[in-house]
């Protein structure tokens, strides 16, 4: 297993993924692709697979089992009830990221990679190290220590960014109506261009330290890989999160979107075709935040009746290049805090 499904192999084993067992066999392949449901109706948004090279497949008997190892070749873990069968990557790509655009990073792996599939529960021998283990809790662990704070609400919230000022007030709003938070990023794999986990992790302790209440956030490291599957990830995220102990979840602007591949609403509007019984975790939705110069605060189209002339607002692209010119962006946008952490990354101080 490479290394990326290496980490689906821990977020399977430790709960991350339930009620998944394993990777997915056929099945419940083509029926969580065409229905967003596993085969007993549950709801479950996407597919959660195991693609190896055919020579291995002509080596595995159905209904047996094999070993599971890592790069270097050391097992780590065995996977039984085996399954091969094909993968449908056109089918998959519509339905799972509504495009069949290579430009699209979920689209572009998926059609690089081998079309046959094994399918099988999966048992890990150990837990293997966690690259930042003071964050690395499992679900099991989490819930407890969410327990042990007593809390009984908690919104979980998803990051694979540097937090700004929009994310950190959408953090707040959660935290005005919710017993605690867990601060939630994803640790797995993301794109090319996204900001190293090592590095975002230094922003959000820089943020927690300086403007939040610490008693009541919990950085807990999300281990998946990112899909970029917009709405059908968003659905996958809460579900995870709700696995984490979570009882609300933070969906914004463009939620595990990319490029102009969905539309900003389109995540939150996924949650209504479900229901909170069904989901078992509530969507906290909301609208783009931003810093309104007449309120002289961080708001929303629901809560500020300004025009847009009237918001500070910087486009992403300017404000990384700001940071590559080592300025600090107006801290009505990011907490200088979180900006000069950045800046020593990309001007390579760091
Ligand atoms: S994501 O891929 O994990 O969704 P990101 O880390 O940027 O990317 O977003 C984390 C969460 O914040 C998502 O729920 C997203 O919709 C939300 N979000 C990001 N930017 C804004 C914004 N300006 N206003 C409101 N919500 C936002």
């Amino acid at each position: 297993l490479s290394p990326y499904y290496l980490r689906e192999l821990y977020c399977l084993a430790t709960g991350v993924y339930s009620p998944l067992t394993g990777f997915m066999r056929e099945g419940a392949y083509r029926s969580v692709v065409e229905t967003m449901r596993l085969p007993d109706a549950t709801v479950w948004p996407l597919p959660i697979v195991l693609p190896i090279q055919n020579k291995v497949a002509e080596s595995l008997r159905p209904g047996g089992m094999a070993a599971l190892a890592g790069p270097d070749g050391e097992p780590v873990g065995i996977i039984e009830g085996l399954e091969v069968y094909q993968r449908d990557p056109a089918w998959e790509a519509e339905h799972v990221f509504g495009t069949q655009d290579r430009e699209h990073p979920g689209v572009a792996r998926l059609l690089m990679e081998p079309t046959t599939l094994v399918g099988g529960d999966i048992r890990l021998f150990s837990l293997p190290p966690q690259e930042f283990p003071d964050i690395s809790l499992t679900p099991r662990e989490t819930r407890a220590a969410i327990a042990a704070r007593g809390w009984k609400t908690v919104a979980a919230f998803q990051t694979r960014n540097p937090l700004h000022r929009a994310h950190e007030y959408l953090l707040r709003c959660a935290l005005e109506v919710t017993d605690g938070l867990i601060l939630s990023p994803l640790m797995g794999e993301t794109k090319v261009g996204d900001i190293p986990a090592r590095v975002r992790l230094a922003t959000y302790r820089a943020l927690l330290e300086n403007y939040l209440p610490q008693e009541r956030v919990m950085i807990v490291a999300f281990p998946a890989n990112m899909r970029y599957a917009g709405p059908r990830e968003a659905i996958f995220h809460a579900l995870c999160r709700k696995n984490f102990g979570a009882t609300h979840f933070i969906v914004g602007r463009d939620h595990a979107g990319v490029g102009n591949f969905y539309g900003p609403y389109e995540a939150q509007e996924m949650f209504d075709r479900f229901s909170p019984e069904e989901l078992g975790i509530q969507a906290l939705k909301f609208q783009p935040a931003f810093w309104c110069t007449r309120c002289g605060g961080m708001a929303t189209e629901k809560t500020c009746p300004h025009p847009e002339s009237e918001r500070l607002s910087l486009s992403g692209t300017q404000l990384r290049a700001m940071l590559r010119e080592g300025k600090l962006p107006p801290p009505e946008v990011t907490r200088p805090e979180v900006a000069q952490i950045l800046i020593e990354a990309v001007t390579g101080d760091a």
